[in-house]
């Protein structure tokens, strides 16, 4: 079948299996290209599904060895194999066991799903459908088995062998160059939760007592020589354990937990049931190769996959469109856990950045679905922001919406009514509904409609009534294969700033729900606060409270007394960057620059008041008010007919005008946060290296020869990689031959440490000068580049990628070189073929040269014979 002729799976089209497997013995002999597998199945009707049903099992790109049924060899005429499915007609209509062998060549699988060789280590990666590349199976997360499994391999080659669960057994073989491990889990599991592991690997370990009194071993694998760099990922493991237990109740369940890092890795890492598998780039830290956000994503990685173990593992999906059920839950949890380790406003400013990058731009766009798709042709092209981030925000609003309390007894409700099932968002809610006394039916529209919905406020104060009134309307625009939209539940937290800050508001209107919360779930809603003797600013949407758009109608004078008045630090925050985003909107859709001056002085007016308030008693935050809306981020809120260059210009105007007026002070602040102590990664010192570097980082545009060595002084002293990036990222604004030798400095530096040299190609990949196009293909050339490794080709690749001017070039060179990439991408790994192209999930909104530029690549790419169907479904609904 053709990839375009993929069929189309549909939500309301699921039915239950007809057949069961309770267990699985797998007997698996490790070999680069010969790898034999023998499953024993032990399969049943299923009570749910239809009687004397055939069996269908699933493959892909496999083939079949040998077949028994219950230890018989089965006669040919009784089943037929293809590479996709293995498949008995009519099988006995009772329990019976199947043995199947196929045989395997890891070394050549440079797909990265189901069983491949990674820098020589044997791995496996098999969510959403991997495991049918290992053997014939009903590979689908309602199926759930128990299972035993047997690794062989020469010691020489592989001395750890890890699988799921706890060892039962371990050997020489005889002849002593041989070994086996035997792994039981007693856990049923869907078989996307299956993994193995073989290889040299050196470990660090730590014992683990639960608070439920289990003992657990506690070990995270890495390559040879680099068990220094796994302390920060094990000590991320404890305290995020004891975090689930204090703030979840959840306990650890096996006698074992283990976490691999492998340096092929499809994304960032993988929740096998107590056996995790990270992107080693989540997993390697030490202060040398490791920057404060490496060791931020590490804590958040750790913390994510070991939180699967309840929300995904015990707890897993029904099918595939009940993603978001382990997900969505499972990032906000989290989320949850890295804001109480640090700074919650910055943690939350962090997200929230993230959201409106990745998943606003991605709702806007032809890509756009709900957080549940109804339907897809491939499942692992909506492992997306919508269903992470956005599925975040519906769990994040439903506990705003029904009050910590019923939320927590939710959740242990969930845990408790749900363990062990495949379960749906319906089981999910139905627990909120009990526990909260709610009708979510509503609520569960967040679910279903995809878009951005908009709130546009404005409040009007009547001194003679002493009251103040707040209008609110919503509207979410249409979406591919949505145009019509109905309300959704949108929880409003708020507050009303007065000139000596928050005014109480308790008793100012009955439509206040405990916390400040105003639901707006009709298309409007008009609410009237009384007893005010002054007019107050409204500070709307306090924390983020619902992933909506805000059109408001304050001014930028008040706006600006939010930002220095406002007891809700997002606010604060927002309140800056939304001045700042209109002043750019305006300039970039319109190409009059000149009204930047006047809003830079004031600006920057603001910043000088706050950075000699007490701000920079949180560094971490200042960092993130003096970090204005990216190129990307102005695009995105213009929409249509985008120019890139305009909006560039405009970016860079602002900044340099803020840089200038704040030279001095931002100078200051750089000389006087310089660090004393040896490296921390601790949210103080990094919050203090944020500050200090965004300081450079304005200094560069602004004053670029007192900063070119600001920056070159920092990189020459810096014991940390932090400081030395900044200082790179500070160089490639500021064109010179003094750029080019730190660059080629920096690669001297690291030469040997592939992760850091990422960070090196993307810094250069995002330059946003006409040259870099170029550039990148000369990189690609060099042996630091590989396109077998995902690592190398997101940083370089996928930085040109997100390069706004770059990768939008007017004369479409960037579209070109993107859209070949997927295509020679396409042929050895799918699925970072098609993430890459989902680059292009912006290109209507821009100016029509660019639009046409765009739309032929994506043609070019969609008439390519022989797409795999990850690649084939993003061209097309990109295109759509
Ligand atoms: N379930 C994983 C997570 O969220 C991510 C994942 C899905 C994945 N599909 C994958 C990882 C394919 C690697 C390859 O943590
Ligand atoms: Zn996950």
């Amino acid at each position: 079948m053709r990839a375009e002729d993929a069929p189309m799976i549909r939500l309301e089209d699921y039915r239950p299996s007809d057949w069961l497997i309770d267990t699985v013995d797998l007997d698996i002999v490790l070999d680069a290209n010969r790898t034999r597998v023998r499953a024993l199945l032990q399969l049943r009707p299923n009570p749910q599904g239809r009687a004397g049903a055939p069996l269908v099992l699933d493959g892909d790109e496999l083939t079949l060895g040998s077949i028994a049924l219950d230890d018989v060899p089965l006669d040919a005429a009784l089943y037929s194999a293809t590479p996709q499915s293995l498949t008995l007609p009519s099988p006995p209509e009772r329990a019976f066991s199947l043995r199947i062998e196929t045989e395997l060549n890891p070394a050549a699988n440079t797909k990265l799903m189901g069983l491949y060789r990674s820098s020589g280590v044997y791995c496996t990666q098999c969510e959403a459908d991997g495991f049918r590349r290992i053997t014939y199976f009903l590979d689908r997360p309602d199926v759930m088995s128990v299972y035993t499994v047997r690794l062989e391999a020469q010691k020489a080659e592989a001395p750890v062998l890890l699988a799921n669960g706890n060892l039962v057994a371990a050997a020489e073989l005889p002849g002593g160059e041989r070994h086996f491990a035997v792994w039981h889990d007693p856990h049923p599991k869907p078989a996307y939760l299956f993994a193995i592991v073989g290889g040299r690997l050196d470990h660090v370990r730590q014992p683990y007592v639960t608070a439920d009194g289990r003992k657990v071993e506690l070990a995270v694998y890495v390559e040879p020589g680099k068990a220094g760099r796994a302390g920060w990922a094990l000590d991320s493991l404890v305290r995020c354990m004891r975090w689930d237990e204090r703030v979840f109740g959840r306990n650890y369940d096996l006698d074992v937990f283990n976490v691999v890092a492998v340096s092929d890795f499809n994304m960032g890492a993988m929740e096998n049931k107590g056996l995790n598998i990270f992107n080693d780039k989540y997993v390697l830290a030490d202060p040398p190769t490791a920057s404060d956000g490496d060791y931020i994503s590490i804590e958040a990685i750790i913390a994510h996959e070991y939180f699967h173990n309840w929300t995904g593992n015990r707890i897993t999906c029904r099918d595939w469109f009940q993603l978001c059920l382990k997900e969505g839950l499972t990032v906000f949890r989290d989320q949850e856990f890295s804001s109480d380790e640090r700074s919650r406003p910055v943690k939350r400013i962090a997200d929230v950045r993230t959201l409106r990058s990745t998943q606003f731009s991605e709702d806007a766009g032809p890509l756009a679905h709900p957080v549940r798709p109804r339907a897809y042709k491939e499942i692992n092209n909506f492992y997306t922001p919508t269903v992470y981030e956005k599925g975040a925000e519906v769990i994040r609003m439903l506990k705003v919406l029904i009050g910590d309390d019923a939320f927590a007894r939710g959740m242990d409700l969930y845990f408790e009514r749900c363990d062990g099932t495949a379960a749906t968002i319906e089981e999910f809610l139905d627990c909120f509904i009990e526990t909260s006394g709610q009708d979510l039916g509503h609520f569960a529209r967040w679910y279903e409609q995809a878009g951005t919905p908009t709130v546009v406020a404005s409040g009007r104060y009547d001194a003679a009534t002493q009251s103040f009134t707040l209008d609110l309307a919503q509207s979410t625009p249409p979406t591919p294969g949505q145009s019509e939209k109905a309300p959704v539940v949108i929880p409003v937290a708020l507050g009303l700033v007065g000139k000596a800050g928050d005014l109480p508001l308790d008793s100012l209107s009955p439509a206040l729900k405990a916390g400040g919360v105003v639901v707006l779930d009709e298309p409007s809603l008009s609410v009237t606060f009384t007893g005010l003797t002054e007019a107050p600013a409204p500070s709307l949407l306090r924390g983020f409270s619902a992933p909506v758009r805000l059109e408001l109608d304050l001014g930028d004078a008040e706006l600006l007394r939010l930002f220095s008045a406002d007891s809700d630090s997002f606010n604060r925050w927002q309140a800056f960057q939304t001045v700042a985003t209109r002043a750019l909107v305006r300039a970039g859709a319109g190409s009059d620059l000149s009204q930047l001056d006047d809003k830079a002085s004031e600006l920057a007016q603001a910043l000088k008041g706050f950075l000699a308030g007490p701000a920079t008693a949180d560094p971490a935050f200042a960092a993130q008010v003096l970090r204005l809306p990216g190129p990307a981020d102005i695009a995105r809120e213009i929409g249509r007919n985008v120019d890139p260059d305009a909006v560039f210009a405009a970016h860079r105007k602002l900044s340099r005008g803020i840089g200038i007026a704040l030279s001095r002070p931002l100078a200051e602040l750089h000389s006087s946060l310089r660090e004393a102590g040896p490296y921390s990664p601790a949210a103080g010192p990094a919050g203090r290296r944020a500050l200090r570097n965004e300081a450079l980082g304005l200094l560069a545009l602004a004053t670029p020869e007192e900063a070119s060595k600001l920056a070159q002084a920092q990189f020459a002293e810096a014991d940390n990689l932090t400081d030395r990036l900044a200082a790179l990222a500070a160089m490639t604004l500021i064109p010179g031959e003094a750029r080019e030798a730190l660059i080629a400095r920096f690669s001297e530096l690291y030469a040997g440490e592939p992760l850091v040299l990422d960070k090196w190609l993307m810094a250069q990949a995002l330059i946003p000068e006409a040259g870099t196009l170029d550039r990148v293909k000369a990189l690609m050339a060099s042996p630091t580049f590989s396109l077998g490794n995902p690592n190398r080709v997101r940083a370089l690749i996928g930085g040109l990628a997100a390069n706004l001017t770059q990768f939008n070039r007017a004369d479409g060179a960037g579209y070109g070189f993107i859209a070949g990439i997927v295509i020679e991408l396409d042929r050895s790994n799918p699925q970072v073929a098609s993430r890459l192209l989902s680059s292009f999930k912006t290109w209507r909104m821009l100016e029509d040269g660019r639009r046409e530029k765009a739309r032929s690549a994506l043609a070019m790419v969609a008439a390519t014979p022989g797409l795999s169907r990850d690649v084939a479904d993003i061209a097309a609904r990109s295109l759509a």
